[in-house]
This record gives structure tokens, C-alpha cells and sequence, in this order.
């Protein structure tokens, strides 16, 4: 049986995705013997309704000194974040020497401007490259896990939080009790604890089952962080959707009783309710049409394959790793992947060991499809690879389906 790690209750399992790699570990050839596996399945909590992996990795084998993924690689997600401190900025740290905590900070992309506006301010970030490109910025890091004793710390030398804040980190983190706990400990009494990450009902809406990897170990509903929130003392007061990432929702909790909730809780809440987005039925429904996607993926490209058309990938992506490895598309599919990212290129793509070249890679090779892993950043990456649909060359999209554009 396995325990919620929210509530203790019972974790019903509702998808298997199978034996899978670390999302984020870019092989060199010598490393490919000893790849770490595990079994990524993800099921439902029958009490707080919690969606959550059934098994959880290490938190030192994903986040470490090699952590490759660099937040500031998009312009759109640049954009995003340099907004979202801005707003922060002008409505919650209006107060006399206010103090911003950022949880997962990576390489500064939003702690910056939170800088450079003059704002007090500490990010936490336990992936040692990421965290030094972050204090080249201009930004204070501390290189640790956020957790009940790292805050308490924080909260003994520098004071309380006015906004603690974070984005695609919390869902990273199984030990929502010592982080929640950590919180607690470090923000203020009028404080916002912020924190914005993929969202199940755009999951399920897509069925972009490749959210699903050993980094996010759960996938957030309105209704299952209210849940949470209670439990540890808070309310969930905002919620805001977000289009980035393929579609997310930013929670705000705040000491229970302190701020008053905003109506778009009630309507997201109500909006759930309605689809049922919760209910183990259309959680075994999206299963189902998991196993439509890849039957389909996969005969597109082994058709491809056997026309002799050329098909590379597009985006080293984390969520890659469960498509590819789940899937079984390996070099014979997709001959490789370009990425703009340093500490994947000239690596391996985790578990298929596909290879991963620079972007100038995708033009010198000119292939017939481009099979479209980083399709949340599908706008950006289109807009500035227009040649390759003029010159006849065609994208394969997998989410909300298989597709060829
Ligand atoms: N906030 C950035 C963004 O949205 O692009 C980074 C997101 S990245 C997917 C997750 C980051 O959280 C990694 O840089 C990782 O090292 C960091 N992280 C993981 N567990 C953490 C924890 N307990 N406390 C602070 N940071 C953590
Ligand atoms: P993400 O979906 O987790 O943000 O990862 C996006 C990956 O795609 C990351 O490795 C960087 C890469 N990428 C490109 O190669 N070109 C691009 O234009 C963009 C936006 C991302
Ligand atoms: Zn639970």
C-alpha cells in the first residue's frame, strides 16, 4: 500500500509510464552503464485526492552541481518571470524594507530584477551550476534545499518573509510536510507564500502525460492544494491560470484567516467539480488515451522510418525523457536533438541515448520532420524556425494528439 505524502491516505494507482531514467541526466557514452532507473507510475490520493508518484527518486540525484536546465533558456519564460517580479514588486513588498524568499531560484531569471529593484532578498537553490550563473546576476543564493531546517535558519538571521515565492519547484518536492512546516517558520504574519506550477486540468485536458516525470512528483488541482493549504495551517486565497509551460496555475496561500479568498478560487474550484477532474473515472480516461498517443506516435514515426523520411527532435526536454522512454523511440526514430542548452549538448538523451547537438545542428541537417518535444514552447521556437516550414519541412506534435503541421 502506498501513503499519500500529504495526508497518510491511500494512493490509488492509475498510470504506469514504466521503467524510466532521471528526466535531467544528459549521458556521456562512459556514463550510459551505470544509468539510474526507476519505476515512474503515478496514482491518486482516495482522501485529499492529491495526484502524486508512487515512487520518489532521491532529491541529490536530480538536483546537483551538473543540474542542467537553465530557466532563462526562453525568451517568452524571461518575459514571464521578469512580469511576475514586477507585479510582486508593486503588490506585496510595499512595506518598509520588505524581504523576497525565492524557492528554487535557478539561475536568477526572476530573483534579478527582484534585485535590481533594491529588494531584500535570498533565493534557495541546492543545484550548485545554476546557483553560481544566479550570483553572477547579482543575486544572493544560499545552496541549499529549502526544507523545515534551512528556513528556520533563514527565518533566525534575516527575519521574516513578506513574499515567499516559487515556480516549478514545489511540485518537485515530496516533503510538503517539512516544507510547509519551513514556510510556517519563515513568513510573516501577513505574508504570501506564491507558488505556480503545471496544472492537472490542463494535463488532463491535453493529455500532456510527459508532465509526468521523476522531478514532478505531483501534479496540483485547485482542490487537492486547498486541501493541502488546511492542513498546515493555511488558506489558499488566489488562483490565477498561466499559459506558460503548457499551461499552469499560480497559487496563493496565506495564514488561514488572514486575507480574504478571491472569488476565481470558488469558480476554478466549481470548474473542477464540474469535469470532474479528481475523480479516478477521468483520471483512468487520460490512462487510456496515454496509450492511444504513443500507439500513434509511434507508427507515425515508425512510417516515417520506413519511407526513409529524416525525423529529428526538437527540444531536450525533461518531459522528453518519459515520451522517448516510454514510447521506445530511440536513435532509429529520431536521429537526434537539438538544444540550446550547454550541459545537454553533445550528451545522450536519458534512457534512449539519443543525441543531443546545438541548434545550428537542426538546419545543417534540414530533415523532413521535426519532432516537436518542446512543444509548451511551440510559438517561440516556430517563430524563429520559420525557414524550415518554407523550405517544406513539417512538425510532429504529440499534445493535445499526434499531429503533422
Ligand atoms: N524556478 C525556475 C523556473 O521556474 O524556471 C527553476 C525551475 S527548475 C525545474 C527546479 C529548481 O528547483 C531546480 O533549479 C532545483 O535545483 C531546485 N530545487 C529542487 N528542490 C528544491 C528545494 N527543496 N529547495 C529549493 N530549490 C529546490
Ligand atoms: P522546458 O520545456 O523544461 O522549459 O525545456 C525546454 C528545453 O528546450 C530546454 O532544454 C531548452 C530547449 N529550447 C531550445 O532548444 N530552443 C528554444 O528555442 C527553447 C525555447 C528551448
Ligand atoms: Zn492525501
Amino acid at each position: 500500500m502506498i501513503e499519500c505524502r500529504i495526508c497518510g491516505g491511500l494512493v490509488e494507482e492509475f498510470l504506469d509510464l514504466g521503467r524510466q531514467p532521471l528526466s535531467d541526466a544528459f549521458l556521456r557514452p562512459a556514463d550510459v552503464d551505470a544509468e539510474f532507473f526507476y519505476r515512474l507510475a503515478v496514482g491518486r490520493c482516495a482522501s485529499c485526492t492529491m495526484v502524486q508518484l508512487t515512487e520518489e527518486v532521491p532529491r541529490e540525484r536530480m538536483f546537483h552541481e551538473g543540474y542542467p536546465y537553465h530557466s532563462s533558456g526562453s525568451s517568452v519564460m524571461r518575459e514571464h518571470f521578469t512580469r511576475t517580479a514586477l507585479s510582486l514588486v508593486e503588490t506585496e513588498l510595499t512595506a518598509a524594507d520588505p524581504f523576497f524568499v525565492e524557492i528554487g531560484c535557478n539561475d536568477g531569471v526572476l530573483l534579478r530584477t527582484v534585485a535590481e529593484a533594491g529588494i531584500r532578498h535570498l533565493g534557495f537553490e541546492p543545484s550548485g551550476g545554476v546557483a553560481a550563473l544566479a550570483r553572477e546576476q547579482g543575486v544572493r543564493v544560499r545552496g541549499d534545499f529549502f526544507e523545515e531546517s534551512t528556513a528556520v535558519a533563514v527565518r533566525e538571521t534575516e527575519g521574516p518573509a513578506d513574499v515567499i515565492y516559487s515556480a516549478n519547484t514545489i511540485c518537485h518536492i515530496p516533503y510538503m510536510d517539512s516544507l510547509l512546516r519551513g514556510v510556517d517558520a519563515l513568513l510573516s504574519p501577513g505574508g504570501v507564500f506564491v507558488f505556480e506550477d503545471p496544472y492537472l486540468g490542463d494535463i488532463i485536458e491535453k493529455t500532456s502525460f510527459d508532465q509526468i516525470y521523476d522531478e514532478h512528483f505531483y501534479l496540483f488541482s485547485v482542490r487537492s492544494v486547498q486541501a493541502m493549504a488546511e492542513r498546515f495551517g493555511f488558506e489558499l486565497v488566489d488562483v490565477r491560470r498561466l499559459p506558460v509551460h503548457g499551461g499552469e496555475v499560480r497559487y496563493t496561500l496565506a495564514r488561514a484567516g488572514a486575507r480574504r479568498p478571491a472569488p476565481s478560487v470558488a469558480r476554478l474550484l466549481d470548474r473542477e467539480r464540474v469535469q470532474g477532474l479528481t475523480e479516478p473515472e477521468t483520471l483512468r480516461g487520460f490512462a487510456s488515451s496515454v496509450t492511444r498517443i504513443r500507439d500513434d506516435l509511434v507508427g507515425l514515426l515508425r512510417s516515417l522510418r520506413d519511407d526513409g523520411r529524416t525525423v529529428v527532435g526538437y527540444g531536450a526536454t525533461a518531459k522528453s525523457a518519459t515520451v522517448t522512454n516510454f514510447c521506445g523511440i530511440g536513435p532509429d526514430l529520431v536521429s537526434f536533438v537539438c538544444d540550446t542548452t550547454p550541459a545537454k549538448q553533445n550528451r545522450l538523451t536519458p534512457g534512449m541515448h539519443i543525441p543531443v547537438r546545438p541548434p545550428d545542428a537542426f538546419a545543417a541537417a534540414d530533415p523532413d520532420y521535426a519532432l516537436l518535444f518542446a512543444w509548451n514552447h511551440a510559438e517561440e521556437i516556430m517563430a524563429k524556425e520559420q525557414w524550415f516550414r518554407a523550405a517544406g519541412g513539417r512538425w510532429i506534435l504529440y499534445v493535445p494528439d499526434v499531429r503533422v503541421l
